[in-house]
């Protein structure tokens, strides 16, 4: 074989008269009866390689076999293209290469589909083939992308003292609430590994060790229901430093995200970026990741709404629930059945139900005769609703009527475009809340994890009113979506008993679980804490990515399957005897 000179989308103006050495292979091929044209492909872009039979009739003679995807060993002379035939829109577009030596090095079966042009391809058929797949050009710039990402948080991380540590894939379970990947040990007959679902434990013990700052590119699993975006194994990177508060943490994540944008993207980031409060975040959002691209704010109009009289609110009312508004400027883009159906979204989303007013002419409402139009013309001018205007009441448990309208929200800003395109708006959400209450299990669970410390102010109160204690934990939100999260995490052996007690961890269950940790605790653990970031999703937006599936290279399906390799697949008979496993299926 040849020494290559250039990549095939490096050869340029520059190149003109050299001979050049090429591997590639045939992204297209065209034939004008006289002079063969083949585009040339590699990772780096696409060049014109022309077989001329003037120039060297065995090459052209060659070049008749030559198919899509064939691989070729090209040498020959760069020339300018004739000025009609210059297109600026290519990289190497001003030139093209006049072959004199060409070698088939492999040849290559119809693709199941086209690599050369960017159509719609059923995605079983993209995952099957993914080797394919993975040779389109979009696809070559998502996984580029993903690697420039990875260099961005090696340099930045370095450059800030930390410690590139890997940690244990075969490990016990670790508490981020999703279900384990478990792997049977044939060594220890019954007994099972679980996959991470994120280093969590083992990255404070690296702070118990005195690494004081440590960084991994972590792959993580998780076997939970695969919503959009979420894939059973994917990457996090993970940090945890010794010694801060969560302004330190913020800091570091805005260097390395403005740092990213502005080397992938060429965008600059504004730091700091925003920070909100959970609680702000719900009451004028209506979710802990709100989408700060544009307004649609919710408020709450409990007062307001009670002087309506509209019995179904005062009951409400009476037993502790709130009642939210949504203001729809542009409400006559809304129809009656538009509307209806916006209805039927709360009632799925879990509310029960959702009242609109209509200000037109005539003051229309789902409220029909059971509220006077004056009451509601007194509630458009306390609410500056403006005439055409629409707005949509839930009124139920004060979540559930957030959430509901949050969802609405969003619905609404895509139905009227509300939401720019090319915008970044980054926000640290915080003081999210320690606990929640789980009604299945009918007991406190942590919202992040059991390690997570509460706020210095609200450790007096944990046992008396756990609902109210805030967490110093803390989430990175990108347009809408949660990039990231972390917390400070208790370090504090009498602290971390007091928050078991409350999740009702019996001491027996904390040893069983989390012994190491708790033993590791008593031996000078410092102060410490980190974050998370979900690197999948910030590869979908700075590639600009519909779907997760397109920023990993080997993806599995919504249903956790590898079209490539099958996985999972049965496995033979002998290898369960040697685990001791009897299948129940
Ligand atoms: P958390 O569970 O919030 O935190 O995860 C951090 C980030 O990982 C991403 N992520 C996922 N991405 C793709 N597919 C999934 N199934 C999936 N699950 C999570 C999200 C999320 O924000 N140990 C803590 C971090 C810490 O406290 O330091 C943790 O794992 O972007």
């Amino acid at each position: 074989m040849l020494k290559r000179t250039h990549y095939c989308g490096h050869v340029n103006s520059k190149d003109i008269e050299r001979e050049v050495v090429l591997f590639g292979w045939v992204h297209r091929r065209r034939d004008h009866g006289g002079v063969i044209f083949i585009d040339l492909r590699d990772r780096e872009g696409v060049v014109q390689v022309v077989l001329d039979p003037e120039f060297s009739p065995e090459v052209h003679e060659k070049g008749k076999d030559i198919r899509t995807e064939y691989v070729l060993e090209i040498k020959g002379i760069v020339k300018e293209r004739p000025p009609e035939s210059i297109n600026e829109e290519l990289p190497t577009g001003r030139v093209e290469v006049f072959a004199n030596h060409l070698n088939i090095l492999n040849e290559s079966s119809v693709p199941p589909f086209e690599i050369s042009k960017e159509v719609d391809i059923a995605e079983d058929l993209r995952l099957k083939y993914r080797y394919l797949d993975l040779r389109r050009e979009r696809m070559q710039k998502n996984i580029i992308i993903r690697h420039k990402l990875l260099q961005i948080i090696r340099k930045v991380l370095i450059e800030r003292h930390f410690i590139e540590i890997e940690t244990p894939i075969l490990t016990k379970s670790t508490p981020e609430g999703a279900r384990d990947y478990l792997v049977p040990s044939r060594v220890n007959p019954g007994k099972f590994y679980a996959l991470p679902q994120s280093p969590q434990l083992f990255k404070q013990l690296l702070m118990v060790s005195g690494f004081d700052r440590y960084f991994q590119i972590a792959k993580c699993f998780r076997d939970e229901d695969l919503r959009a975006n979420r894939q059973p194994e994917f990457t996090q990177l993970d940090m945890e430093l010794s010694f801060v508060e969560p302004e330190d943490v913020f800091s570091i994540i805005e260097e390395l995200l403005a740092t990213t944008f502005r080397e992938i993207l060429d965008v600059k980031v504004e730091t700091p970026f925003s920070r909100m409060s959970y609680r702000e975040a719900m009451e004028r959002f209506g979710t802990d990741k709100p989408d700060l691209r544009f307004g649609l704010e919710l408020k709450e109009i409990t007062t307001l709404a009670q002087e309506l009289g509209f019995p179904p609110f005062s009951k409400l009312i009476e037993k502790g629930g709130k009642i939210y508004g949504l203001v729809i400027e542009q409400g006559d883009r809304f129809s009656r059945t538009e509307l209806d159906k916006l209805r039927d979204a709360a009632l799925k989303l879990g509310s029960g139900g959702l009242a609109w007013v209509r200000y037109d002419e005539k003051v229309k409402s789902t409220f029909g005769s059971k509220v006077s139009p004056d009451a509601l013309l007194k509630l458009k001018n306390k609410l500056s609703i403006p005439d055409k205007g629409v707005l949509l009441i839930v009124g139920d448990k004060e979540e559930v009527a957030q959430t509901t309208l949050g969802h609405i929200r969003l619905t609404i800003a895509k139905k009227l475009n509300l939401v720019p395109e090319g915008r970044y708006e980054f926000l640290w959400v915080t003081d999210f809340p320690l606990l929640e209450w789980d009604e299945e299990e009918n007991r406190w669970v942590a919202k992040h994890h059991p390690f997570t410390s509460p706020q210095d102010e609200d450790i007096p109160i944990l046992e008396k009113d756990p609902g109210k204690v805030r967490a110093k934990a803390y989430d990175i939100v990108l347009n809408g979506e949660e990039l990231g999260g972390g917390s400070i995490r208790i370090h504090n052996s009498d602290l971390q008993k007091r928050m078991f007690n409350v999740l009702n961890i019996g001491e027996e269950e904390a040893q069983a679980k989390f012994g190491f940790l708790l033993e590791a605790f008593k031996y000078g653990a410092p102060p410490h804490g980190g974050i998370a970031l979900g690197l999948d999703r910030l590869v979908m937006f700075l590639t600009g990515s519909g779907s997760i599936r397109d920023v990993i290279a080997f993806p599995k399906t919504q249903k956790a399957v590898c079209l490539l390799t099958g996985a999972p697949s049965s496995v033979d008979e002998r290898q369960l005897r040697e685990l001791k496993i009897k299948l129940d299926v």
